[in-house]
């Protein structure tokens, strides 16, 4: 059976033409599809909105509202630019940039003050060898029930979006086992019923098919493959076969 099934593509740090999207998905259904590229282009892309029914995201935010932030991108100003959703708390982000769960919680906060979307991104940071398959679920199901609980505070989490990206999944290609990712994000739906829950980690042409068939997931969050807009209208295809 169809169901409703959102792709969001996250560019990261790639400069990525407009008219190579433009080109790339002209021939399929985009009303599910969220572009999130760089700050510089949200206003550019946004272009596509109407003509392809997609939704442009932003990949951060600033913690505060507005004021002497020098380099800093407010949720107002995203809004301003045409962003109806931001990824917050990317693990690149707290890894990188060392952000931290309270920060994420108060972007979250912004974000949702200007009807943006949030797209929360939780995981588990490591595979443990020690464990075994049932281990490492269990592992993480409890490690993403705590940072939910953290960056979730105060927040309704019906105006969110969950991300679960498991780390060790992130830009490598060892994907979790399709009852690994429905476990945790069957149990992301439990412990906060989010607005979606989407999955992430090494999502491409060859494995769009398995994770759609994942009841408890409602989505993907795309990185790596998002600089091919190609195989982006593939995987669209496929998803509305
Ligand atoms: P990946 O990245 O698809 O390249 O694994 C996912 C992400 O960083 O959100």
């Amino acid at each position: 059976m169809k169901k409703n099934f959102t792709v969001v593509c996250n560019f990261k740090m790639n400069l990525i033409k407009r008219a190579n999207y433009s080109r790339a998905i002209k021939k399929v259904n985009c009303e599910n599809l969220i572009l999130c590229p760089n700050f510089c282009d949200i206003a550019n892309y946004s272009k596509l909105t109407k003509k392809y029914n997609l939704k442009i995201g932003a990949q951060n935010v600033c913690a505060e509202k507005n004021g002497a932030f020098t380099g800093e991108v407010s949720a107002e100003i995203l809004k301003f630019a045409g962003a109806e959703f931001c990824i917050v708390g990317h693990s690149e982000r707290k890894k990188r940039f060392f952000e931290t769960m309270s920060q994420a919680n108060k972007k979250i906060k912004q974000l949702i003050e200007q009807n943006i979307t949030p797209i929360v991104c939780v995981g588990e940071d490591i595979k443990k060898s020690t464990y075994d398959t049932e281990e490492q679920t269990k592992f993480a199901n409890n490690f993403v029930k705590s940072e939910l609980k953290s960056v979730l505070n105060g927040i309704d989490a019906k105006k969110v979006i969950v991300a679960y990206e498991p780390i060790w999944s992130i830009g490598t290609g060892d994907v979790p086992t399709t009852k690994h990712i429905s476990s945790v994000c069957h149990g992301i739906k439990e412990a906060c019923k989010p607005k979606a829950v989407l999955y992430g980690g090494s999502v491409g042409v060859s494995n769009i098919n398995q994770i759609y068939g994942i009841k408890s997931v409602d989505g993907v969050l795309v990185g790596g493959e998002s600089k091919n807009p190609k195989n982006i209208a593939k995987m669209l295809e496929i998803i509305n076969q």
